[in-house]
């Protein structure tokens, strides 16, 4: 029997190894007795452990926005870091990356960015497309894509500059994190937070997939607004692992971002040693196929935000420092009206991906594992095809299937990379998808 891709995984309970719930305040212990009961510090803590505190935001952040989690480790973090040196990652960049002999004004669509003979890891398969605001204030974002081919070996990295929303198409991934194992497959996506450390594993390769750099507030559920408290993402569905550690005592590398820059230092041991943890700041993944829009039920077409998975604030109400939106399977009954994505100019910048399927505004050439770009005040919309299918359809009930993309949506203009603009398999003719849409307008009233 093949399974109904449109739906999540066969109820048989949480799956072992994970915890539901987004933002919950979590614990868990790998060795019976581990976690402290009643305080944060003890004067020694079990199994000879240290404790530690990974704060994910300012200790005085408000109530509901405050994000910590207590470690109970086998030697402290600073035991996992040496002298650093300064190595080149080259093809990861950090905004601001604004070059002078780069476009990023223009309407881009990529083909899947080919693997290579190369082994890379996910660290250095990284290739970022764009970059957007200063990674040194903590606003804006990268978008990459990942291709990766080899795990990493006693090798471990953290970024100090952000956290890392992980969108996969092809391939399996396993996060050896210090709070747990998280196991990614497309159509999940998953959270690893600011300075939580970790190893890549390759379990099914090659692997690709999108990356979101968030370099501000963490991401979070919209809000849903008269909507009510169901429905969107849902915040059972969202899994944070249990802990787990490595006792390894073998040289390792940890590589390490900061401010831009990439840095290696040298240990004894593996820094995933985390024995016991309780708190709020934790990795998570979600199962993409739980998601459940809501949309129109009579006529018209509501704002592309009503498919908003995520959210992570910029500061000013309203307005996100980064969305990310999912364009799943859903019906289209809207009557008397034109269903795809209208055409439009945005102040926000919206980098897509396909997962999977075809995207109804752009019947072809947008694949899966392909990418377009719409950036700052560009208009776009439906191409000659979906425009002129979609306005001369009969209005029946009909659902849209197969298709799986996503938005990566910014207040903040996305820049081209050099990667972008002359490596990747950029679409020459991208833009000549809206040269047959023709004048129809002659001055005489009626529907053409
Ligand atoms: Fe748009």
């Amino acid at each position: 029997m093949t399974r109904d891709i449109t739906r999540a995984r066969d109820s048989m309970g949480t799956e072992p190894g994970y915890m539901p719930g987004f933002g919950n305040d979590f614990e868990t212990e790998a060795l019976p007795g581990a976690l402290p009961q009643g305080q944060n510090s003890p004067q020694k803590c079990a199994y000879g452990l240290y404790a530690e505190q990974l704060s994910g935001t300012a200790f005085t952040a408000p109530r509901g926005q405050n994000e910590r989690t207590w470690c109970y480790r086998i030697r402290p973090s600073v035991k996992h870091v040496g002298r650093f040196e300064r190595i080149d990652m080259p093809y990861w960049k950090s905004a601001p990356h604004v070059r002078d002999d780069v476009i990023s004004l223009g309407q881009y669509r990529w083909d899947p960015v080919p693997h290579s003979d190369a082994p890379l890891t996910f660290v250095t398969g990284m290739r970022t497309m764009t970059t957007a605001g200063d990674v040194n204030t903590q606003v804006g974002m990268a978008a990459h894509v990942y291709l990766a081919t080899a795990s990493m070996q006693a090798e471990y990295f953290y970024s100090a500059d952000s956290e890392l929303l992980v969108v996969p198409q092809e391939g399996a991934l396993r996060f050896h994190t210090e709070l747990g194992t998280i196991d990614l497959a497309p159509r999940e996506i998953a959270i690893l937070p600011r300075g939580l450390v970790y190893r890549v594993e390759v379990t099914s390769g090659p692997a690709r997939g999108f990356v979101c750099e968030n370099y501000g507030q963490t991401f979070d559920l919209p809000g849903r607004g008269p909507i009510g408290a169901n429905c969107m993402a849902n915040p059972r569905d969202f899994k944070t692992p249990v802990a787990a550690f490595e006792d390894r005592e073998t040289p390792s590398s940890v590589i390490v971002k900061w401010c831009g820059q990439f840095h290696r230092t040298e240990i004894g041991h593996s820094p995933l040693d985390v024995v016991a943890w309780h708190g709020n700041y934790a990795p998570v993944k979600y199962d993409l196929t739980t998601y459940s829009p809501v949309g129109a039920i009579l006529f018209d077409h509501p704002d592309p935000s009503i498919f908003t998975v995520l959210t992570a604030p910029s500061g000013q109400e309203g307005t996100a420092n980064i969305d990310f939106v999912l364009f799943r399977e859903r019906w289209m009954v809207a009557e008397h009206s034109f269903r795809p994505p209208w055409y439009h100019k945005n102040i926000m910048s919206e980098l897509m991906g396909n997962i999977y399927g075809q995207y109804d505004a752009k019947p072809q050439g947008f694949a899966p594992g392909g990418i377009s770009l719409h950036n700052m005040m560009l208009p776009h919309g439906p191409d000659r095809d979906a425009f002129e299918g979609a306005s001369n359809a009969m209005l029946k009930p009909e659902k849209l299937d197969n298709t799986m993309s996503f938005m990566f949506e910014t207040r903040f203009p996305q820049h081209l990379t050099e990667f972008a603009a002359r490596e990747a398999p950029l679409q020459d003719d991208y833009a000549e998808c809206w040269n047959g849409l023709e004048k129809k307008f002659d001055g005489t009233p009626g529907v053409k």
